[in-house]
């Protein structure tokens, strides 16, 4: 089984100017990018239309975030249904950002991740431990609580349409990041819960990124772990090397 490379590129809440969000999408719309890399970016919800508007095609666009509910009255959100409507075909789930800063539990984010793949979408479920969880001999037990919470509403079919990316928190916009070992042991160790609580054929098929201080510099080792199926990039989405780890599984 032949899983696609895949890279995302989390911009954040950034840039802050349309004119920097047009100087980031050149550079990718100038660069050459390995055709057998699937690239996703997430701008800012803002930025969505006018992103898909201006990409190449090649480059698909995901939302941050999305609220389970189709449409109502819950103010500062954005529906699986608008966003469906509006072209863009990824969604971003459970960043840790969301989790820690804006208290998202494991069930909210399920419970999203249902309406958004109910809704056609297809979602980058984010998982990881915190540097206490990590020392504390936690990291595989709060992956799996993280993916149980989804796990016990999905169906079978739903499996195509998830990315699960692996973010250690601590490794998250401070520079560390995880050795190749130690993502390759995550990753692995997910794939082998997911064979169990799922099925052989979804651990088989699904991809486990890695996300967490990847640079262009780092990402080539990483990407050669067989159990590493990609990136999702926060900082270095923002800067001109982010066209090198799309490729680094070429370079
Ligand atoms: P980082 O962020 O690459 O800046 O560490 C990764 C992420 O939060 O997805």
């Amino acid at each position: 089984m032949t899983r696609q490379f895949f890279v995302g590129g989390n911009f954040k809440m950034n840039p802050t100017s349309r004119e920097a969000k047009k100087a980031l999408i050149k550079v990718l719309n100038e660069a050459t990018l390995d055709p057998n890399t699937e690239v996703v970016i997430a701008p800012p919800s803002l930025y969505l239309i006018p992103v898909l508007e201006q990409v190449r095609k090649e480059v698909k666009v995901a939302a941050q975030n999305c609220y389970f509910k189709p449409n109502g009255a819950f103010t500062g959100e954005l529906s699986p249904a608008q966003l469906k409507d509006a072209g863009v075909p990824y969604v971003v789930l459970g960043h840790s950002e969301r989790r820690s800063l804006f208290h998202e539990d494991s069930a909210l984010v399920a419970q999203k991740t249902r309406a958004a793949i109910d809704t056609g979408l297809s979602v980058i479920l984010c998982v990881g431990e915190t540097l206490q969880e990590r020392e504390s001999g936690k990291t595989q037990a709060v992956v799996e609580e993280q993916l149980k919470a989804f796990i016990d509403i999905s169906k079978p079919e739903d499996w195509s349409k998830i990315v699960i990316a692996y973010e250690p928190v601590w490794a998250i916009g401070t520079g560390k990041v995880a050795t190749p070992a130690q993502a390759q042991e995550t990753h692995a160790l997910t794939r082998a819960f997911l064979a169990t609580a799922v099925s052989k054929e979804v651990a088989e098929s699904v991809r486990i990124i890695y996300g967490g201080s990847v640079t262009a510099s780092n990402s080539k080792e990483l990407s050669n772990q067989p159990d590493i199926d990609g990136f999702l990039v926060g900082g270095a989405s923002l800067k001109p090397e982010f066209v090198d780890i799309i490729n680094a599984k070429k370079a």
